[in-house]
């Protein structure tokens, strides 16, 4: 780019009209770009507020399906799918994720026969079916690795069985996604994708969404540390989603999501695979509070969703896409 200099330059000129603003605008957000991430709980009829996410709730299969199909009307083009499991089902070994009638699977069955066109989103990680809260399986003091992709393995089937369009492994063990891919193949899954959690910090952003599903209490100790990055790497992310790609994810998330924009570009120009991010529970929970407390104008939302795409992330999750949808269905 060769810019001239003032005063024959004037790059105000470019923003004195709507108009004007409009025909230059770099990048855009669109319905298309949005995931919207769901709560479901045991239960009939039910809607239960998460304190910890004003506007966002917990709901049983039959009104999930309910804002399944406003997803639809909204063209949303995903869903993705977290439980809140009844703290009498969890256990040391968190076998009830590979349960082909847990919760996460019947809510799946269900909402794809109701709206066969959205796609299916589901987490594989051990961490809303273990009574420790960890994503994989604790011997001693140690997360297991190689133990838990076996497990894992076994849950990525189950949800394709269920009717899971793409899987998402969340739970930054080594090796995951080869074994998940082979998993997926030898039961004829050739066809059901991985949207991979590549780069997933150990991060503090997610206190809100460990109260919406129950988990993370009693992690203890170094929490998630010795399995998902540290905040103050990037290079070492690349790794992980270069290793993610070559194993064979079809597609890669960078999670949170404003404080690691840097990272999401990182990504994209290095790899140039469908990149997402996870604008997480406790940036929502920091939009929403600010918005309602009279902080700061609605506007921050959308303003930060448009940042994700100008730091080139094809897609973002976001607890907001619904308010999103409306909004740019109004525009
Ligand atoms: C579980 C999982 C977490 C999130 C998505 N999947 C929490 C965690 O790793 O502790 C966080 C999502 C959010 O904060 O909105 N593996």
């Amino acid at each position: 780019m060769s810019l001239g200099s003032f005063p024959s330059t004037r790059l105000r000129r470019l923003r004195q009209s709507d108009s004007i603003r409009r025909l230059v605008q770099e990048h855009h957000l669109h319905v298309s770009d949005l995931i919207w991430p769901l709560f479901v709980i045991e239960g009939d009829n039910i809607i239960q507020p998460i304190e910890s996410m004003a506007g966002v709730n917990r709901y049983s299969i039959d009104q999930l399906v309910l804002q399944a199909k406003q997803a639809v009307a909204l063209k949303i083009p995903a869903i993705a799918i977290f439980p809140k499991i009844d703290a009498e089902l969890k256990d040391g070994s968190g076998k009830l994720a590979y349960d082909e009638d847990n919760l996460v699977c019947r809510a799946v069955r269900a909402v794809k026969a109701a709206c066969p066109e959205l796609s299916v989103i589901c987490d594989v990680a051990l961490d809303p079916f273990t009574d420790h809260g960890h994503d994989g399986l604790l011997v001693g003091d140690k997360i297991v690795n190689d133990e838990t992709v076996a497990i894992l393995c076994k849950q990525a089937v189950a949800q394709a069985n269920a009717g899971c369009d793409i899987i998402a492994p969340s739970d930054m063990m080594d090796g995951r996604i080869g074994a998940i891919r082979a998993a997926l193949d030898e039961n004829g899954y050739q066809d059901v994708m991985i949207l991979s959690y590549a780069a997933k910090y150990a991060s503090a952003f997610y206190g809100p969404f460990r109260d919406a599903v129950g988990a993370g209490k009693k992690l203890g100790g170094d929490g998630k540390k010795t399995y998902q990055m540290s905040p103050a790497n990037s290079d070492e992310a690349l790794s992980e989603i270069a290793m993610d790609i070559q194993e064979g994810a079809d597609m890669v998330m960078v999670k949170p999501g404003m404080p690691y924009l840097d990272v999401v570009r990182r990504a994209k120009e290095a790899f140039g695979v469908p990149t997402f991010a996870y604008q997480v529970s406790g940036e929502y929970a920091m939009l929403r509070n600010g918005v309602d407390g009279g902080l700061f104008h609605e506007d921050a939302i959308f303003e930060s969703l448009l940042a994700f795409k100008r730091a080139g992330a094809d897609g973002v999750l976001t607890y907001f896409a619904p308010l999103i949808a409306s909004q740019l269905a109004e525009r």
